[in-house]
């Protein structure tokens, strides 16, 4: 089969960790006989300097036109005094909207090889943990209404949170048949002791929970989740949250990991076309010096060709040649801890997973 992705390598790492996982692809394309096309576009920081916006028609209509879309990552100190409408994370929340992407998957495992990097003491992960986020992408807090008036006490800003029926449905569904094809528990989580959008959302989960009676669906609140997620993470297999809360919990669920550079992200519509990204940000402080972590955007790759393209062997084959250079010994920067290896750079660990694919 023949697939044209487009490419969005964005600021900082990004160019290095998409250039990698364009490797691993083209490789995996010739091992199973499948051609990808690669096309680039510009989004973030970079676009902001060529264009002047850090979303260019060009980039929106170029990943509508792609079976599906690989990237980096935006972003960078130079851009972060520009005003909201100029910055990079413009660029990103208006394509996952454009493309329609409301529900994003962050999956979170525990690598036995990498154990010893996950700040967490060993009895409390003892058994492992492998859990899968499934965060709503585009609504709630981040496309409210937001701005400046003069408030009570003088000048105030705010933002809103909104959530529909529909939009709690949808994704309530997606969490639903996530949960079906893993170990059957789906925990909500939300603010439903404070927030009304959070009675909603839990109201709606259980309503459509009474549709998939194989799933035993929980309801937790945020503030307890966070703390659940370092005192005992192996109780989760499926967490469905709303934009703001998913965004949080993400990133800690990415560092009991051991490192937020082996996070894969998949954000997808109704459609086939998706948006595969690290979870981790641009890394400014390292870019252009060889020493990211790629393994974040390679496992994205995997996930595009599970998720968008239906070819769950070659998925299963990358993920597999990650397994085996973590259990190797094999270690980028990130996740040296006290292992006494040598750190790879990018390259060679691209190299490595290439060898072992
Ligand atoms: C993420 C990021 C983005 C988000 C930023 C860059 C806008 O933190 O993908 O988790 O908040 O969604
Ligand atoms: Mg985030």
């Amino acid at each position: 089969m023949k697939y044209t992705i487009a490419l969005i390598k964005g600021d900082g790492i990004g160019p290095e960790i998409v250039g990698s996982a364009v490797r691993v692809l083209q490789k995996a394309g010739e091992k199973f006989g499948h051609s990808f096309v690669f096309r680039e576009y510009l989004m973030g920081g970079c676009a902001i300097d060529a264009s002047g916006t850090p979303l260019p028609e060009e980039t929106v209509a170029g990943c509508l036109a792609s079976d599906s879309v690989l990237l980096g990552a935006v972003g960078g100190p130079k851009w972060d005094k520009n005003p909201p409408a100029l910055r990079p994370e413009k660029g990103l929340l208006g394509l996952r909207a454009a493309l329609g992407l409301y529900t994003n998957l962050r999956p979170a495992k525990l690598y036995p090889a990498l154990s010893a990097e996950c700040p967490l003491r060993a009895d409390i992960v003892a058994e492992g943990f492998d859990l899968m986020i499934v965060r709503e992408l585009t609504g709630g807090i981040y496309f409210g209404e937001r701005g400046r008036r003069e408030g009570k006490f003088g000048p105030e800003a705010y933002d809103t949170e909104a959530y529909s029926v529909a939009e709690i449905e949808r994704i309530a569904r997606v969490a639903f048949e996530t949960a079906k094809k893993r170990r059957g528990r789906l925990v909500s989580i939300d603010k439903a002791n404070v927030l009304e959008t959070s009675r909603l959302w839990r109201e709606t989960m259980h309503r459509i929970g009474a549709e998939y009676p194989e799933v035993a669906l929980s309801d937790m609140l945020v503030d307890n989740a966070a703390m659940q997620l370092v005192r005992c993470p192996s109780q989760f297999d499926v967490i469905v949250t709303s934009n703001l809360f998913g965004d949080i919990l993400s990133d800690e669920a990415s560092q009991i990991t051991g490192s937020i550079g082996l996070l894969p992200s998949a954000s997808l519509g109704d459609g086939t076309c998706g948006l595969y990204e690290p979870i981790h940000g641009s890394a400014p402080d390292i870019a252009g010096q060889d020493k990211a972590n790629p393994i974040a955007t390679i496992l994205s790759a995997a996930m595009m060709l599970r998720y968008s393209f239906g070819l769950s062997a070659e998925a299963g084959c990358i993920e597999a040649a990650v397994d085996h250079v973590l259990a190797q010994g094999l270690r980028t920067a990130d996740i040296l801890g006290k292992s006494g290896a040598r750190p790879l750079g990018c390259t060679a660990m691209t190299d490595a997973i290439l060898a072992a694919l």
